[in-house]
């Protein structure tokens, strides 16, 4: 009871003297969704109203359906279970949700996918602005997701300026509100190349935890000290795979209480991903957003 009472009074604090700020409890949800080539859909998705929910379309790719790299010009490449009306539609029923296009992902029809140094990076930049305007439009979408996950050697430099570019772009031409990347163990360099560059952009840090193959609340915390360093503590989510690798069952809520009792706010959620959720009726969904909400914070 003491603590409903401390994070009212906290939320009406905050919205009194920060109201530009005021969104729902400023707490947010990531779930992946539509990656796997499962018929997936946003109706049984657990959303919660004073959740910032945040759908991410796994994936739009710079690539044509045998996976050869259009230089930039990206197409969507999630379930088509997920067309535009339904996205439209999932918006109507909650205003604190937005969807947002994951760029690249691991594969497609068995390639696998990779950054590569466009040879000219200007036109790079300017294709994939207007193949993501378009898929934008069309989808209702309010934001790009950074997934690419394979480097060659000295492609920091150019992944860094052209995604930077992009998103800057894709920003203040109001094609996106909302901007994050998806890094993971063996991939943060040219992510914090990209961040050092343009964090100003990025609006949160999707870090796929579950790569660090940590499976303690103890590891976890360390895990998280260390992607904190990397990158920025305020934007950084701690991260979930459903029937995957890391950390595995309600241990996850423990390492969630403990980066809470160890000075870390928890400011959200990312779940990967709604495809594997939909056969345990979405527990991990239901239990991160009960947890958000109750501001655990002693
Ligand atoms: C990125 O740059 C760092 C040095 O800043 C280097 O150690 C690393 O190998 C580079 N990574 C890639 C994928 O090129
Ligand atoms: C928008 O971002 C692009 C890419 O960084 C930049 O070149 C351009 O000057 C920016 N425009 C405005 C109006 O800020
Ligand atoms: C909310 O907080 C109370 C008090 O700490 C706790 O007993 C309860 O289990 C929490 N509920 C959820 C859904 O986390």
């Amino acid at each position: 009871m003491m603590r409903f009472i401390d994070c009212h009074l906290f939320l009406l604090f905050y919205a009194a003297v920060l109201p530009q700020h005021f969104t729902a409890d400023g707490k947010v949800m990531m779930e992946y969704i539509g990656a796997t080539g499962i018929p997936v859909t946003f109706d049984f998705v657990p959303v919660e109203d004073k959740i910032d929910f945040h759908f991410i379309l796994g994936f739009a790719i710079d690539a044509d359906p045998s996976g050869n790299a259009q230089n930039g010009i990206f197409s969507p490449y999630w379930a088509n279970t997920l067309t535009p009306e339904s996205v439209l539609a999932m918006k109507n029923n909650h205003p604190n949700a937005k969807a947002l296009a994951s760029l690249s992902g691991w594969s497609l029809a068995n390639k696998v996918l990779r950054w590569y140094n466009p040879k000219d990076p200007k036109l790079w930049i300017s294709n994939a602005f207007s193949s993501l305007k378009s898929i934008a439009q069309n989808y209702h979408l309010d934001g790009i997701d950074i997934d690419y996950e394979n480097f060659p050697m000295n492609s920091n430099a150019s992944f860094a300026y052209c995604i930077g570019e992009l998103t800057s772009l894709l920003k203040n031409q109001s094609v996106i509100s909302v901007a994050t990347i998806a890094p993971f163990h063996t991939t943060v360099l040219p992510y914090i190349e990209l961040f050092n560059g343009y964090g100003n952009v990025i609006d949160y840090v999707n870090h796929q935890f579950y790569t660090d193959k940590v499976r303690t609340p103890e590891a976890f915390l360390r895990a998280f000290q260390l992607r904190a360093m990397q990158f920025n503590k305020d934007k950084l989510l701690p991260s979930y795979e459903v029937n995957g690798r890391g950390i595995q069952g309600d241990a996850f809520f423990d390492a969630l209480a403990l980066l809470e009792n160890n000075g870390f706010d928890v400011n959200g959620v990312m779940i990967f991903s709604a495809d594997a959720s939909s056969s345990n009726d979405y527990y991990y969904e239901r239990k991160s957003q009960a947890f958000l909400l109750n501001c655990t914070k002693v």
